[in-house]
């Protein structure tokens, strides 16, 4: 996506939105029945659309909020005027907005933007109301590690150490030399105040009664309720089955690796394609030939075949 992630997390197969959770995300909705649900960082409006559909039949009211709303986001906001959208980062639209009932936060993923979100979502909400909060990429690569939309919106003593055009892949804690690409990130996974999931976690220490589960799938979905909400039961039936599940966990380290793999072979046939079209290398496949008198040691035709041209 824009400003954090680039146009390579929007391709196929990064499953970015938060419509693959539409079987745990909307059962759990159905449960809490909001009366207002926001949604924090909309980007393309994938998840609204699906949100808007939803609300449709529930009668519920939705708001998205987004500082930098693409043309498709726009073109949501036109088609349902009953949408509120709100261009704004989510510290000053959240403070603005009335607190509602559901939220699911998908914006800026780092430590000081979840603080200030569930700080102000707390403050708001009323006495013995804490609302129903879905989180994504509580998993990696951000559960750790910061990566930052607009570093400079993040005071600067609250923001890590920063690695421009970073590309991040698993098992690495810094930064790799193919993996997936963030316009900013924090130069190094682990240790305090770093990352989505490190932030609820530091939230939760202070703050009892609520419950937090984790379905690691997708970058990872984060469910957040209050124990004792009337839904609480029905909201804990829904995710129990995917609630860290091991083997879910399996499931989605390897995903993230065929990513990473995937990237590094895009990038091997960018290289690939450009020696087919060069005249050194059809200059190299002739000295070749001569010098092996006939057979070539490497063709563009091998090349050819190796990219399934
Ligand atoms: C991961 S995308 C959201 C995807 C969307 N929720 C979905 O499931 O289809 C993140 C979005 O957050 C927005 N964003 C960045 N910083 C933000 C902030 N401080 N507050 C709210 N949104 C923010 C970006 O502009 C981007 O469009």
């Amino acid at each position: 996506m824009p400003g954090e992630k680039t146009e390579s997390v929007g391709a196929p197969g990064l499953d970015y939105s938060l419509v693959s959770f539409a079987e745990i995300l909307f059962p759990c909705l159905d449960a809490a029945a909001p009366a207002s649900v926001i949604e924090v960082g909309a980007y393309k409006g994938d998840f609204t659309g699906a949100l808007l559909e939803w609300a449709a039949g529930s009668g519920a009211r939705v708001a998205a909020i987004d500082p930098d709303p693409p043309p498709e986001l726009l073109r949501v906001a036109d088609a349902h005027p009953e949408l509120e959208l709100v261009r704004a980062p989510s510290h000053e639209a959240l403070a603005e907005l009335p607190p509602a009932d559901a939220l699911i936060i998908d914006g800026d993923h780092n430590h000081y933007t979840l603080s200030e979100e569930l700080r102000l979502i707390d403050e708001q909400a009323p006495a013995g109301g804490f609302p129903l909060i879905l989180f994504h990429d509580v998993c990696w690569p951000h559960a750790r590690r910061d990566t930052y939309y607009a570093p400079e919106r993040i005071p600067e003593q609250y923001r890590q150490p920063l690695a421009r055009e970073a590309m991040i892949a698993p098992g690495e804690s810094g930064t790799a030399s193919a993996g997936i690409l963030y316009p900013w990130a924090a130069a190094r996974e682990g240790g305090p105040k770093n990352g989505v999931l490190t932030a609820i976690e530091d939230f939760l220490e202070h703050r009892s009664g609520l419950r937090l589960a984790i379905v690691p799938a997708f970058f990872g979905l984060g469910v957040l309720w209050p124990e004792d909400a009337p839904w609480a039961d029905t909201v804990a039936n829904v995710v129990a089955p995917w609630d860290r599940s091991a083997l879910v966990a399996r499931l989605e380290a390897d995903r993230v690796q065929h990513i990473v793999d995937r990237i590094k072979l895009e990038r091997q046939q960018v290289l690939l394609r450009a020696m087919l079209n060069s005249r050194a290398f059809a200059i190299a496949e002739r000295i070749s030939s001569v010098w092996q008198r006939g057979e070539p040691v490497f063709s563009r035709d091998q090349v050819r075949r190796a990219l399934g041209d």
